[in-house]
């Protein structure tokens, strides 16, 4: 394995590229990064009634997310303990038992075990069912509607883990009285890169939105003054990092603002409801904080786009993403479905910004391959020094849009996870560094 304490610099913005190719870095990661973080699991629109249940992933580690009777959710590795097998095979649904279909061992709806085929029989009465239920999520939060696992009882308790990333979170999942819920359905197809390109991204990077996208954004709107704001070099905006998580956004004039990403019904029924997203969210943030997001490890959406995904690691090289388009609860039948449209034309897995950034992380990750491209270090310097704390008004450390100042917090938590510091570790020196931050005079 490669020397993990010198593989990333956060402090001076370079990586080791070999973190995105070595098979032992992407061990320690299921163990230390999927392994102790929150990770996504569901939103409650999945999870309608009891028994009602979902099929998702921990890292690489399958896992069943379930409604239960008193509408509470669980989540338990979904693997038999007998031999192995998955405990249930199907993607979503609801059932009042999870029944083994190798020889028949039944799970209740928290995952204990209940049943044993011929059980007298083949165990002579010498089997403890209580002492071999499915491995359970020990802990489960839930924030405005969206639940999150982690197998770790050191993690923080997750508005901890999340701090100022809330903000930028309940931009999107608090904007309307009636919430958001998921379109049924997932998309999910296969990426042959490294998961973190994708992460990063979401995290950090708009610089390669006016190159990567030109000719999408060129597709996707004619009108000069809305393409000049939406992604070339003179958009304005600010960067968010905090926690390992990232945000960035172009502004808007407005709160609701004519948009390349709306529809006319879309932004007709948006503007109806101005009123009450600046009620909810305040006008400065909804005009703000409409762009590209990540939490903390894996879990990634764009604002003003609908979409939602979790980039499920697969080996070093490779990712699968699970994607859903979200909605307003409340918005009518017509704007749902004209949301629907505009995110499989743009972010799905033929969409025409997808697909640009897609070929980006698979390209380089096939560039990899050499011994040479191997040694070169990758540069995430941008900005480096530029930070403002609680800034522009913005909570937490923010920079220009166009900057990897969120890149260089990403790495910095992934660094400190797989090179084994304790989550008590990891919050000292957080609080140290901002202290140090602070004694920085302002910058004028
Ligand atoms: Fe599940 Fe045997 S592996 S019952
Ligand atoms: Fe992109």
């Amino acid at each position: 394995m490669i020397d993990l304490s010198s593989a990333v610099d956060p402090d001076r913005g370079w990586n080791d590229p070999r973190i995105y190719t070595d098979p032992d870095v992407y061990e320690r990661e299921l163990e230390h990064v999927f392994g102790r973080t929150w990770l996504f699991l569901a939103h409650g629109s999945q999870l309608p009634k009891p028994g009602s249940f979902v099929q998702t992933y921990m890292g690489e580690d399958p896992v069943l997310v379930v409604r239960q009777r008193d509408g509470s959710v669980k989540a338990f590795l979904n693997q038999c303990r007998h031999r192995g097998m998955r405990i249930c095979r199907s993607d979503a649904g609801t059932s009042k038992a999870f029944t083994c279909t190798y020889h028949g061992w039944a799970y209740d709806l928290e995952g204990n075990l209940v049943n044993v085929p011929m059980e007298d029989r083949v165990y002579h009465h010498r089997i403890d069912r209580s002492a071999w239920g499915a491995l359970k999520v020990p802990r489960i939060a839930e924030h405005k509607g969206f639940y999150f696992g982690t197998w770790s009882e050191e993690t923080p308790e997750f508005e901890d883990y999340l701090g100022d990333m809330a903000y930028y979170l309940d931009a999107v999942v608090d904007r309307f009285d009636g919430g958001l819920e998921l379109v049924p359905g997932t998309s999910k197809w296969v990426i042959d890169s490294n998961w973190k390109f994708a992460a990063e991204q979401f995290a950090s990077d708009m610089y390669h939105t006016p190159v990567s996208h030109a000719s999408a954004t060129m597709a996707l709107t004619d009108d000069p003054s809305v393409r000049s704001r939406f992604a070339f070099p003179d958009a304005q905006g600010r960067q968010f990092s905090g926690s390992g998580h990232g945000s960035g956004s172009f502004e808007r004039p407005e709160p609701v603002s004519p948009s390349p990403e709306y529809g006319p019904r879309t932004y007709a029924w948006l503007k109806s409801r101005e009123e009450e997203i600046v009620r909810r969210i305040g006008a400065d943030r909804a005009r703000r904080v409409t762009g590209h997001n990540t939490v903390f490890p894996a879990f990634s959406w764009l604002g003003a786009f609908s979409t939602m995904r979790v980039w499920h690691p697969r080996g070093p090289g490779q990712i699968e993403v699970w994607a859903w388009t979200y909605v307003p609860k409340d918005a009518p039948a017509e704007v749902k479905a004209e949301i629907r449209g505009m995110t499989q034309r743009t972010f799905s897995p033929a969409g025409s910004f997808e697909t640009d950034d897609g070929e980006n992380w698979t390209e380089i990750q096939k560039v990899l391959r050499g011994y040479k491209a191997r040694q070169n270090r990758f540069h995430t310097g941008m900005g480096l020094g530029h930070e403002e704390r609680d800034a522009h008004g913005l909570p937490g450390l923010t920079n220009d849009v166009y900057a990897e100042t969120a890149a260089r917090g990403f790495y910095r938590r992934w660094h400190d996870l797989v090179t084994g510091k304790s989550w008590q570790q990891i919050q000292e020196s957080d609080r140290a560094r901002e202290a140090a931050e602070a004694a920085i005079p302002e910058k004028v």
